[in-house]
């Protein structure tokens, strides 16, 4: 190979080079692994045919450097002057976004109970087993005390299993009569399904006055699930048992699928259970120093994601939590 002619030869090719991928293609071409000048180097044998070798190598990798930085910059020039960009000119139409399903049934029911002349309340996320477990009257050896249903930061701090601790903070702060709602979220060590996730939101209802009865509770429950459901809706009520709560209910409304004829959605009964309740249980008014002579009151503890997924007839519940743009678009 003759180290003159391929030098010059390659140094035209530098020179016809016009953009950067052409004298990419140049240099793989001349200086490359398989590039005639690569082989003979590789071949060498002699000291001085190496050197010689070495430095057509080096001029010819510093006169494509010199090409390439040439040439982008000359490309980037182009760019600046032919992509100008008038950033005082109005934003296009990005699109507004909206809110997620759960944050949107949290104000709808917030506005319900504001319109019934109730406060919106925050509760704590972080909550003491003291009001997460005890002031509710959970017993000792309660299954939810245990790591195996509850996520604990240690042994005396839990992440709040549900909304009902902001029932006692609540009665701790002020005096009857109580009328408030807290909503937000709830945390349980759930393995996620298609009916579980381990973060979850509740709404929380808490009515304490004098002469606060069951069909108080039932007609505001009533109210809350026409509202939600449907004003054709019937509901229905059910015993079941709460620690914090004597007597507990279990609130059923009548199915907004198939009106009650039975379908998947009500597992053909007709009805679709919703989430417990009950009069607050006179052991609580004794925790927070209320008088259970002159007080009574009811309270409601429900999850926005089972609202959700009833309303828009979303089948799994997870689908809540994955973000995907293509589901949340639809609401
Ligand atoms: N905290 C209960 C739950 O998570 C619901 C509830 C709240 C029941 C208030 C009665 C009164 O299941």
């Amino acid at each position: 190979m003759d180290a003159k002619t391929l030098e010059s030869d390659a140094l035209t090719a530098i020179a016809a080079a016009d953009t950067t991928d052409a004298i990419e293609t140049v240099r793989v071409e001349f200086l490359g692994r398989k590039s005639a000048l690569k082989q003979a180097l590789r071949e060498v044998r002699d000291r001085e045919t190496g050197m010689t070798l070495n430095a057509v190598r080096e001029r010819l990798e510093a006169a494509v450097d010199a090409r390439d930085d040439e040439l982008a910059r000359a490309e980037l020039d182009r760019r600046l002057t032919t992509e100008k960009v008038d950033v005082t000119l109005p934003a296009g139409g990005g699109g507004r976004g909206h809110l997620h399903p759960i944050t949107q049934i949290r104000r709808e029911v917030e506005d319900i109970f504001l319109g019934l002349g109730y406060r919106v309340v925050d509760g704590r996320e972080v909550e003491t087993t003291r009001y997460n477990f005890d002031a509710l009257n959970f017993p000792a050896g309660h299954p939810a005390r245990s790591p195996q249903q509850s996520l604990f930061i240690d042994d005396k701090t839990v992440l709040r299993t549900e909304t009902s601790p902001s029932q006692i903070r609540t009665m701790e702060a002020q005096q009857p009569p109580i009328y408030v709602v807290s909503l937000g979220r709830c945390y349980r060590r759930d393995t996620p399904d298609a009916t579980h996730t381990p973060i979850f939101h509740q709404v929380e209802g808490l009515v304490v006055d004098e002469g606060v009865t069951l069909a108080d509770l039932e007609g505001t429950l009533d109210f809350l699930l026409k509202k939600l459901f449907g004003e054709e809706r019937r509901t229905e009520f059910r015993t079941h048992d709460f620690p914090f709560t004597e007597p507990s209910i279990e609130a059923y409304v009548s199915c907004h699928v198939c009106d009650g004829d039975g379908c998947p959605v009500c597992r053909h009964s007709g009805w679709i259970e919703i989430g417990g309740a009950g009069m607050v249980d006179p052991k609580l008014f004794e925790f927070v120093g209320y008088d259970p002579e002159r007080y009574s009151g009811f309270a409601f503890g429900w999850g926005l994601e089972r609202i959700a997924v009833l309303r828009h007839k979303i089948p799994d519940l997870r689908e809540l939590w994955r973000n995907d743009l293509r589901l949340l678009r639809q609401f």
